[in-house]
């Protein structure tokens, strides 16, 4: 989704918003712009492109951006198409408040009729120059300060928004606000620093503000922070965090592209996970998990009737393993749902149903709704994010982190193996609270948990046979991956992998659905992407396989290094360590990644960020 990134201080305010708006890059946008101030002047650009083309035009026309005041904003269009008019910072009518917003104004139609009855015109087709208009409107018509100017209209806003407001005339104060966009305010002496994401202002200081739902901030030079309740005024106490994140883990190091090192970094991130929540049995303790949200409401999960899994994306193929490990070891019946469907629906839920909301952002917009459903129906819902200070992660009532570190490609890759390392962790405690899994499997599994850092670098060493394959291969119009049992989700994440970094087709399948219908669809011009590790449906996808080639399908199995038959059958094959089948997906998606990213390096995509996509959804 779009960024926000805004400076008040005694530093030259440009060079902070350019290069805090490239590190904001990551979250997926088409348009940027930037506005300075310094005393009663402005300097305003905004292009649709990339930040760069922006940095471009600015040094061309030579535009001095000079002041220790300034806005920028990365666009992700939801009102309008991405073009310089629509790109923010959007101006009020009298050229004094300059506004950038993150999110939707969902009653901005009727407020614009307002407006306009009063004599406003509008340049663009965005909401966001609506709100910009109101709050000139509710400023001028009361005679009112520009905090309290914003407070009131927001009082009237129906949407999601994080905002930052300039008034041209007094630039030595910003206001902010936040209502379901993440908004982030970095704190040092005599300088504020804001951004829907404190990677953009971690190497200037570590003291971070996350603003809650229903917060705005009056920021002033030389100040103090004066913190309010947008609904009824009331100052409150800032609490400010130390952040968390380094500058090493955002930078991309010597891969091309984060999605890459992303991928490279899974022994480390699954290891990271795994720290302090599974401790390997020895002659002396039997394998011991603690998760800390799971130890303080350990009856919940005894006493669960059912269990919901909400996520959207990549973490509702996580979801979707997660299934399988909850009903194989805990024994506890479960739905998984695409949060943005949830939403909508009458769950018929209770206090001794639970709810799993799994969202690498926390940010994003349908799972947070889902989220407030499940609490509202009185389900105790436990988060499974990777962002800390998320909004879901402040938001249920208990949870773990994945602690996959920042991910910072559009395409989820860590992450997702991260989530099916909490899920697994679990699984197996759930099923011991409950004595659904024996002493001895526990403690393979435990084992077996272990071992997967290892086995995924050595998966990892795979990726000259997939580029080669990826040549062969990347420039066809429709892949098909295929699955069963645990690996069938992985099927599915496989494809969307590739679909939304490569633009090529693909679909995942159950396999043995392909006679349903897809396997129409087969000739030699279609890859068909088998997950043919030795499961207990081994011998059925030798089966499938057989169907495919029969009708000149491609073949490239995923197989264990033992494997003979399958090898024997497939037009690729591609071998990684043997796994019990509970952990699969741990190994099998890693092939399925570097594919993608290597097809997608060959077209000449943007692997990083995908045309039309966000790496967080924080609007619906
Ligand atoms: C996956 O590669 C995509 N980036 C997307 O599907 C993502 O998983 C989805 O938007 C959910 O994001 P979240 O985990 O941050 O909620
Ligand atoms: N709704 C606003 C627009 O379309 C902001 C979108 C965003 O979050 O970038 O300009």
């Amino acid at each position: 989704m779009c960024g926000i990134i805004g400076y008040l201080g005694y530093r030259e305010a440009y060079p902070i918003l350019l290069n805090g708006l490239k590190k904001l890059e990551y979250r997926g946008y088409d348009s940027s712009g930037i506005a300075v101030f310094r005393k009663r002047k402005y300097n305003l650009y905004k292009t649709k492109g990339k930040v760069n083309e922006l940095e471009k035009k600015i040094s061309f026309y030579k535009i001095k951006m000079k002041g220790n005041t300034g806005i920028g904003h990365t666009r992700w269009a939801t009102h309008g198409i991405p073009d310089n008019i629509n790109a923010h910072p959007h101006v009020s009518n009298s050229n004094e408040l300059f506004l950038i917003h993150n999110g939707i104004i969902e009653n901005y139609h009727a407020i614009k009729i307002i407006l306009s009855k009063n004599g406003f015109i509008f340049k663009s087709k965005t909401d966001t120059e609506v709100l910009v208009n109101l709050i000139e409107f509710v400023q001028k018509k009361n005679k009112l300060s520009l905090e309290e100017a914003v407070r009131i209209s927001l009082n009237e806003i129906v949407g999601a928004y994080s905002i930052a407001i300039v008034d041209k005339s007094n630039p030595e104060i910003i206001v902010i606000a936040k209502l379901g966009s993440p908004l982030a305010l970095g704190i040092n002496e005599r300088e504020f620093f804001i951004s829907s994401d404190p990677v953009s202002f971690v190497n200037y200081t570590k003291n971070v503000l996350y603003l809650r739902d229903g917060e705005m901030a009056i920021l002033r030079k030389d100040k103090d922070l004066d913190l309010r309740k947008i609904r009824d005024n009331h100052k409150l106490n800032p609490i400010i965090k130390e952040l968390q994140i380094n500058l090493k883990e955002i930078e991309k190091g010597n891969y091309k592209y984060f999605m890459l090192k992303e991928i490279y970094e899974q022994p480390k991130s699954i290891r990271d996970t795994l720290r302090g929540r599974l401790l390997i049995p020895n002659k002396n303790i039997d394998g011991l998990i603690c998760i800390d949200g799971i130890e303080s409401n350990k009856d919940i999960f005894i006493n669960a009737k059912s269990i919901t899994i909400v996520a959207c994306g990549t973490s509702w193929h996580a979801s979707l393993i997660g299934e399988y490990l909850l009903e194989e070891l805990a024994r506890i019946p479960v739905e998984v749902e695409y949060a943005s469907e949830f939403r909508y629906r009458k769950p018929i839920l209770g206090k001794k149903d639970i709810v799993i909301v799994i969202s690498q952002s926390g940010e994003t917009a349908d799972t947070i709704e889902a989220l407030k459903l499940a609490k509202k129906r009185g389900a105790f819902v436990f988060g499974i994010c990777n962002v800390v200070s998320s909004y879901i992660a402040r938001n249920v009532d208990a949870g773990a982190y994945t602690h996959a570190g920042p991910e910072i490609g559009v395409a989820s890759t860590k992450s997702f193996t991260a989530q099916i390392t909490v899920l697994t962790l679990l699984s197996l405690i759930i099923g011991k609270y409950r004595s659904t899994i024996t002493n001895n499997r526990y403690q393979y599994l435990c084992k077996e948990l272990k071992s997967i850092p290892e086995k995924v670098s050595q998966t990892l060493k795979i990726d000259d046979t997939i580029k080669n394959i990826s040549q062969l291969y990347c420039h066809v119009n429709n892949f098909l991956y295929l699955g069963r049992g645990i690996n069938f989700p992985v099927a599915l994440e496989g494809a969307l992998k590739l679909k939304e970094i490569s633009y090529i087709h693909a679909e995942g399948y159950p396999a043995a659905e392909m006679k349903h219908g897809p396997i129409a669809l087969i000739d030699e011009k279609i890859p068909v992407v088998f997950l043919s590790t030795k499961t207990g449906q081994y011998k059925k996808i030798i089966g499938n396989i057989e169907e495919i080639k029969a009708r000149k399908g491609k073949i490239i199995a995923i197989v264990n290094e033992d494997d003979i038959q399958i090898s024997m059958l497939a037009d690729h094959i591609i071998k990684v360590p043997k796994i019990s089948e509970e952990l699969n997906p741990l190994i099998t998606v890693i092939p399925l990644q570097l594919l993608a990213y290597q097809i997608a390096f060959l077209r000449g995509e943007n692997v990083d960020q995908p045309r039309n996509l966000a790496k967080s959804v924080t609007v619906e």
